[in-house]
């Protein structure tokens, strides 16, 4: 994801230990009743394939695909890891039904064609490249893809190519096994998403729209399965600024998480949960205390540059700040530019805008939206422990806000558990994976592409029964 300093979830599945209560609602049925089709395959790996399936991550993360800047991307490293894909996934590049298109030179897009025209499409993404990671505090060199205690170590571990190795594993296992999917999807992998996508994921989504597709729905990068992410009454972090933007609780989708996951919380935040109607203040006070969950509530401000000056003896003339937000959903751009001129107050002071784009729309998640049921689904089985999942917000930008065009909903979710202390990983140092949840990460994608192809028989509302 491009400079995330805080992700949480636009699909967040949230594991709250030590509850029994399971609360398991309605979700898409696609097996037993209706017509016979291709049998389930089990996603059971050999031994071997196990081996093959890390190290080929160890292989992609040694690959130093760094994008410097939107001008500055190691296109040597580009151009071969499209050569490394193709050596690893041979059976994805020479399957009859997908058609493999490069796209602005080093971003990929595979077209898989589903038996059954009448589905509408989806698409899964990933991309390629990662930001810089200079040796200086890694325990292991951050190309090196090294294994260690169980971890792959590496730079694009978990920022993003565990999920673009995860997808096309799969699906090269899926097809070993005969797989014939039925409904189409597109797997988009862009070469610059952490310099802006405008090279990569921009492209691929004009040659889309330009070819008249509707997706039902994508699945990105963005969000994790969060342990131990309810806010930590015990240990506040400070909020380090004074003039904070204001508290936007109730905006977004998170307070309608916060309301399915009440009936979880052990008495008496059970009973706030489910009365935010009154508690609202309350928590929302209390979400402000933690930075993680402070973010979810509102705008989030960094100075993140700041000059003045050539000369020790030379009063500057001009000085200079680059301010960066990170806007919450129920905010626009000219409402966050209008606060910060009323805070700042003062006419000498000139605002420009350097890039900015609103929030992207809320995403679906009821019984009719198929992307969001698909992802419950899917989890619920391959995470049996996580005894629910709940729609929320994910800040930090992702090669997804270019294709809004194509879909209404967009879910961002990676299937790995991340605890706090990990966030500052990504991008950071000692970016790491555990095999094992790299694997279960193939299992997912595994998963999730067969349940995809069950019907899309529409979900009863139980409550009007
Ligand atoms: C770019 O990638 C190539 C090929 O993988 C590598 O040898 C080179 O060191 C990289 N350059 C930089 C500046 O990282
Ligand atoms: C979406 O479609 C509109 C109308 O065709 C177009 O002007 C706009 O550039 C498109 N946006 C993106 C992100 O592709």
């Amino acid at each position: 994801m491009a400079r995330p300093y805080v992700c949480l979830l636009t699909l967040a599945a949230v594991l709250l230990l030590g509850i029994a209560t399971v609360s398991r609602s309605k979700g898409l049925r696609g097996k037993g009743k209706g017509h016979q089709r291709a049998p389930r395959i089990p996603s059971q790996f050999s031994q071997e394939e196990r081996v093959a399936m890390k190290e080929a991550l160890k292989g992609a993360v040694q690959i130093p695909t760094v994008s410097f800047s939107a001008e500055e991307l190691n296109t040597t490293a580009l151009a071969q890891f499209g050569e490394y894909i193709h050596k690893v996934f041979p059976t994805v590049f020479k399957t009859s039904f997908i058609r493999h298109e490069a796209v602005g030179e080093y971003s990929h897009l595979f077209t898989v064609q589903g038996s059954d025209p009448s589905l509408q499409p989806y698409m899964l993404l990933a991309h390629i490249d990662v930001v810089p990671a200079p040796d200086e505090g890694w325990d292991v060199p951050p190309f090196s893809g090294l294994e260690s205690d169980g971890f792959i170590y590496g730079r694009g571990t978990l920022d993003n190519k565990n999920s673009l190795m995860a997808i096309l594993q799969a699906l090269e296992l899926l097809l070993i096994r005969n797989y014939i999917p039925r409904r189409s999807f597109f797997i988009a992998l862009g070469h610059d998403e952490e310099v802006s996508g405008v090279k990569g994921a921009q492209k691929i989504s004009a040659l889309l729209q330009a070819r008249g597709i509707q997706l039902a729905f994508i699945v990105d990068e963005g969000s994790f399965i969060l342990d131990g992410f309810i806010p930590n009454l015990q240990k506040p972090f400070a909020i380090l600024e004074q003039t904070p933007m204001p508290n936007m609780f109730g905006g977004g989708p998170f307070k309608m998480a916060l309301q399915q996951l009440a009936n979880e919380f052990p008495f008496p935040t059970n009973i706030v949960l489910s009365n935010l109607w009154l508690f609202q203040p309350l928590v929302s006070r209390l979400m402000e205390r933690n930075y993680i969950t402070n973010a979810l509530v509102r705008t989030t401000t960094a100075l993140t540059m700041f000059n003045a000056g050539v000369k020790v003896n030379v009063i500057p003339p001009v000085a200079q700040a680059t301010v960066n937000f990170r806007i919450h959903p129920a905010q626009t751009v000219q409402e966050v530019l209008k606060l910060a001129k009323d805070i700042v107050a003062d006419d000498r002071i000139q605002f420009h805008v350097l890039n900015a784009f609103d929030p992207l729309p809320v995403s679906p998640s009821d019984d009719q939206a198929l992307g969001y049921q698909l992802l419950r689904q899917t989890i619920q089985s391959v995470f049996p422990e996580v005894n629910i999942v709940a729609p929320g917000t994910c800040i930090g930008n992702t090669d997804s806000r270019h294709y809004t065009n194509l879909t209404t909903g967009i879910y961002r979710f990676n299937p790995i558990y991340l605890q706090p202390q990990s966030f500052s990983s990504i991008h950071g140092i000692n970016e790491k994976i555990s095999v094992q949840a790299y694997e279960t990460q193939v299992k997912f994608i595994f998963e999730f592409l067969q349940n995809a192809d069950a019907d899309p028989r529409p979900v009863p509302h139980l409550h009007e029964l």
